[in-house]
C-alpha cells in the first residue's frame, strides 16, 4: 500500500485508474486512524452494510453488519434497505449481490479474490459443454460467475442442493456446475443422476485422507464434520456434512466435545465464539503448508474495507442483460428456498 496525505486527496478519476492497476485501492490509512471506529462512523454516514462470509478473518467478521453462509448472504443481499453493501467475501459473491441489487451500489475490497471453482468454469467452455447436451436443464452453484449463471436454469448453495435437486421435476435431465465433488454428494443422496462438470475448489480438495483418518484414531470421540465440497473419499469418512452454517449449527447443537472441522478455518471463528466449550481441531492437509486456508477471502483486510467504504471502490459492475438473465435463476433459487422452508419468507 501506498501512503498519502490528507493535504493530497486523490480525485475520483485517480482511484479509478489506481484499481484499475491494481484491482483495489492501494492506499495506506492514516497511520493515528482507529479504523474499528472510523469504519462504523462511515458505516452509518453513507447507509452501508457490510457482509461477510465466515472464512473472512476474525477482525473482518467482527465489523460485519451480518456474517453467513452464500445462501444466507444472497438473502440478505436481496432485503437490505442500505444504499451501499460492502461485500467482504470472493467476486461471485459480490456479483450475486449486484444482481439482486441492480440500482445499488456493490462494493469489494479488493477485485482479484476470485474463486479456484468459478474459475474452473469459463463460459466458452461450459457452453460447448452444454451444447452436448440438448434438453438438459443446467443447476449451477452459486461459486460461478454471473455468465455461468445466465446460462443456469437454478441456482443451488450448498446448503440447499440436495433439496432443491430432489424437489425438481422429475423429467428433468440435469447437467451439474461446477463442483464435481458437490455434484456427486448431491447425487448420492438425492439418487437422482446428473452431468457434473469437473471443477473442484483448491481448498477443500486439499484435506489429507491419511492424515484425517490417523487424526480419528487419536481422537476417537471426536466427529468429522466436513463441507461438501471435500473429496467423495473424506465425506464418507465423515459424521456430518453440511454448508458452513450447517456445520457451524452442528457444533453448537452437537452434545460431543471435539470436532474435526475439513473446511476452511475462518469458521472457527464463530464456532469458538458460539461454542466456547468445544474443542476445534482443523483437519490437516496433504502438505505441511496453511493451504487450506483460502487465498483469495484473503486478499480481504481491514484497510482495504476501510478504503473501500472510505472511496466508494471497486464497484461491481455488470451489463443490465446479463444482470437480468443471472437474475432469472438466483429469484427461482430463493423462492424454492422459500418454498421448501430453507429460509424465511
Ligand atoms: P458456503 O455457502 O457453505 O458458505 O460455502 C461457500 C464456499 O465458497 C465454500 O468454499
Ligand atoms: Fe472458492 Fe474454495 Fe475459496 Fe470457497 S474456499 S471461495 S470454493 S476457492
Amino acid at each position: 500500500m501506498f501512503h498519502i496525505s490528507t493535504a493530497s486527496l486523490p480525485s475520483p478519476e485517480e482511484i479509478h485508474s489506481l484499481v484499475k492497476e491494481y484491482g483495489y485501492v492501494p492506499l495506506e490509512p492514516p497511520p493515528t486512524l482507529d479504523l474499528f471506529a472510523e469504519i462504523e462512523r462511515l458505516k452509518k454516514a453513507k447507509n452501508a452494510i457490510i457482509l461477510a462470509h465466515y472464512y473472512q478473518d476474525a477482525d473482518i467478521q467482527d465489523i460485519a453488519d451480518f456474517v453467513g453462509d452464500s445462501l444466507q448472504l444472497s438473502q440478505k443481499a436481496a432485503e437490505t434497505q442500505a444504499d451501499m453493501i460492502i461485500f467482504a467475501g470472493v467476486h461471485f459473491m459480490a456479483e450475486t449481490a449486484k444482481i439482486l441489487n441492480p440500482d445499488k451500489k456493490v462494493v469489494i475490497p479488493d477485485l482479484n479474490a476470485g474463486c479456484s471453482l468459478s474459475d474452473s468454469c469459463p463460459p466458452e467452455a461450459f457452453a460447448a459443454f452444454k451444447q452436448r447436451y440438448p434438453g438438459y436443464k443446467v443447476v449451477s452453484y452459486i461459486n460461478t460467475s454471473a455468465a455461468i449463471k445466465a446460462m443456469s436454469d437454478i441456482i443451488v448453495t450448498s446448503s440447499n442442493a440436495v433439496p432443491i435437486v430432489q424437489a425438481l421435476p422429475s423429467d428433468w435431465r440435469i447437467i451439474f456446475a461446477p463442483d464435481k465433488n458437490l455434484g456427486a454428494y448431491v447425487m448420492k443422496k438425492t439418487g437422482r443422476e446428473m452431468v457434473l462438470w469437473e471443477g473442484v475448489c483448491m481448498v477443500h480438495t486439499i484435506f489429507s485422507y491419511q492424515k484425517v483418518r490417523a487424526l480419528r484414531a487419536q481422537y476417537p470421540e471426536a466427529e468429522l464434520i466436513a463441507h461438501p465440497e471435500c473429496e467423495p473419499a473424506l465425506l464418507e469418512l465423515a459424521d456430518f456434512i453440511g454448508s458452513t452454517t450447517g456445520l457451524l449449527n452442528y457444533v453448537i447443537k452437537s452434545p460431543k466435545r471435539q470436532f474435526i472441522v475439513a473446511t476452511e478455518p475462518g469458521i472457527l471463528h464463530q464456532m469458538r465464539k458460539a461454542a466456547p466449550d468445544k474443542e476445534l481441531i482443523p483437519a490437516p492437509t496433504e502438505y505441511s503448508c496453511s493451504c487450506n486456508t483460502c487465498p483469495h477471502m484473503k486478499l480481504n483486510t481491514l484497510e482495504k474495507i476501510y478504503n473501500a467504504l472510505y472511496y466508494e471502490a471497486p464497484e461491481i459492475a455488470l451489463s443490465p442483460e446479463l444482470m437480468e438473465a443471472a437474475r432469472r435463476p438466483i429469484e427461482r433459487m430463493l423462492e424454492m428456498s422459500r418454498q421448501l422452508g430453507l429460509i424465511s419468507k
